[in-house]
């Protein structure tokens, strides 16, 4: 199983879903699998009952699909490497992470543009703040992230590329 992992807005769904229409390939994203068996979307679960029980879902539900292998691309949520015994898990299970590196400048962009449904960034409403932000934010999670089996640097590579390039990593 290939495991996508990031930072919010570094693309893991949309370089997942770009993998399964183009190589026929099986994809799951942990956050759409919450909020199926949740049924409630993430904004909701975090708004309703709290950061703490969606962390402690997100590890219940990380175990089950590990477990289950019955997909071949697993997109994570930004935070699921750094929370409980997550990346401890995903080392042990399953064979290739892969963690896509999106630069400070570009993920603020992004995200600026993409923040509403994201209840951790929602409400900084200022360009600088959100970048600030971000800034101490990865810093944090790098620690987790960096244990990857493998890091690309996709700032600048299309779908294609990335798609290409994860193909070839074992
Ligand atoms: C989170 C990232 C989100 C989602 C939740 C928390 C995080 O996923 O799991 O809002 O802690 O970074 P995306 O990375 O897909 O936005």
């Amino acid at each position: 199983m290939i495991v996508l992992l990031g930072y919010m807005g570094s693309g893991k769904s949309s370089i997942a879903d770009y993998l399964k229409k183009n190589y026929n390939i099986t994809y799951c994203d942990l956050d759409k699998y919450i909020e199926k068996q949740e049924q409630k979307s993430i904004s909701d679960i975090f708004q309703q009952k709290g950061e703490i029980y969606f962390r402690k879902m997100e590890n219940l539900y990380l175990n089950e699909i590990l477990s289950q292998k019955t997909t071949d691309v697993l997109a994570l949520g930004g935070g699921t490497p750094c929370y409980a015994n997550n990346m401890d898990l995903l080392k042990a299970k399953s064979s290739t992470s892969i963690y896509l590196k999106v630069d400070l400048e570009e993920l603020t962009k992004r995200l600026f543009q993409d923040k509403s449904e994201r209840p951790l960034i929602r409400d900084l409403n200022d360009k600088a703040q959100l970048k600030d932000f971000i800034r101490k934010h990865l810093f944090e999670r790098e620690y987790y992230y960096r244990q990857a089996k493998h890091i690309i640097n996709v700032t600048a590579l299309s779908l294609k590329d990335t798609a290409e390039k994860i193909l070839k990593l074992d």
